[in-house]
């Protein structure tokens, strides 16, 4: 394995697993259309990693032009397959448009890849194609069912690329993330949400005091303080586990593996709140509200598999997610949008 094409590479792990590609000696290749992201972070990867990558802005829908890329660029060792939309809430008023970009592009990246002869592929997938677990830590045998569009398209996608391993002898490795958060060491690449939707980064914004509070979604939850518990997983961590399953396809057998990636710890919204307050030693303004239509009361990983067959294991805790994630706002109080 040498030349490995990222797609979503510009986007929030995207870029975290960019510069570990390059840091571990990968050549990269990015496809990105810029839909959720921006392209300031491509230019602050390569400065980080002291290397460069190959840039194409496509979009995966554009057959023609993601053909163009495979034959520009020649000999394609592994796809990393992130691009894809990826807001629950909005997955639910907008079916078709997840469907669309994160089924039919697909599709259209597998046909390419099929017809280029690329047969090595990692795919982004979620703890969400979980639903509602019967038990946590959850294992990977678990019953796979979700419960919104964006889930659904996940967990079609899982059955796809199964049947087309299987078909076609590739060669697939489905990594179902947890709670991703945090950003790069250096404060310069992170996550950018316009609005956001997930706990950290509003979490982030309140310190910084671009929000006023955040909502506690609900404390009549049957956990330790009655708030949520989620796995958070280091986006850097998370990033090498890609490299891991590089290296991992570089030497299998064909055919699907199904690997959990979080700590398997899990931690309340009280908890990640207050972590927040001594880290950035920011008053952070909590108010409980309702529930959150579709939230379940806690969700942890088991990743054992991953442990033994990939040989990862999360390196870091809570403490260096939280200061990460702090560094990363205070550095870029508006994201990428200050950069010049
Ligand atoms: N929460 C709040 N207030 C907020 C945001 C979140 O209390 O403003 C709570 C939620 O109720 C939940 C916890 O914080 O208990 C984490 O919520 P996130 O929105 O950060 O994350 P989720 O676990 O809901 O969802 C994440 C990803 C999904 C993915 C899912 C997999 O965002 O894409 O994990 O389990 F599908």
């Amino acid at each position: 394995m040498k030349k490995i094409l990222v797609t979503g590479g510009a986007g929030y792990i995207g870029s975290h697993t960019c510069i570990e590609l390059l840091a571990s000696g990968y050549e990269v290749v990015i496809v990105d259309d810029f839909t959720n992201s921006v392209a300031e972070p491509l230019q602050r990867l390569q400065k980080l990693a002291g290397k460069s990558v190959s840039f194409h802005e496509v979009n995966l829908l554009d057959e023609a032009a993601l053909d163009a890329v495979f034959v520009k660029e020649g000999q394609i060792d592994a796809v990393i397959h992130f691009a894809a939309l990826k807001a629950v809430g909005e997955s639910v008023e907008k079916p078709l448009m997840y469907y669309k970009n994160n089924i039919s592009g697909s599709l259209t990246l597998f046909d390419v890849m099929q017809k280029h002869g690329v047969k090595n592929l990692v795919f982004s997938s979620s703890a969400t194609v979980y639903g509602d677990p019967e038990e946590t830590p959850i294992k990977e045998d678990a019953a796979v069912h979700a419960t919104n569009p964006y889930g659904h398209t996940k967990a079609m996608m899982e059955q796809i690329l199964m049947d087309t391993s299987h078909a076609f002898d590739w060669g697939v490795v489905l990594l179902r993330y947890f709670n991703p958060v945090g950003a790069h060491e250096s404060g310069e690449i992170g996550e950018d949400p316009e609005y956001p939707n997930n706990l950290l980064p509003f979490v982030s914004q309140v310190a910084a005091g671009i929000r006023e509070h955040v909502t506690i979604f609900g404390d009549d939850y049957d956990t330790v303080d009655g708030t949520g518990v989620r796995d958070y997983i280091h986006v850097v961590d998370l990033a090498r586990a890609h490299v891991k399953s590089i290296e991992k396809l570089a030497k299998h057998d064909k055919g699907t593996l199904i690997y959990n990636i979080g700590t398997g710890t899990g931690y309340s919204v009280q908890q990640m709140v207050e972590t927040f307050r001594q880290v950035s030693g920011k008053e952070i303004k909590t108010v409980v509200g309702p529930r959150r239509p579709g939230d379940i009361a806690e969700c942890t990983a088991d990743a054992t598999l991953a442990n033994n067959e990939l040989g990862w294991s999360a390196s870091y805790g809570l403490q260096e997610m939280i200061e990460s994630a702090w560094k990363w706002q205070s550095q870029n109080p508006n994201g990428y949008r200050d950069a010049k």
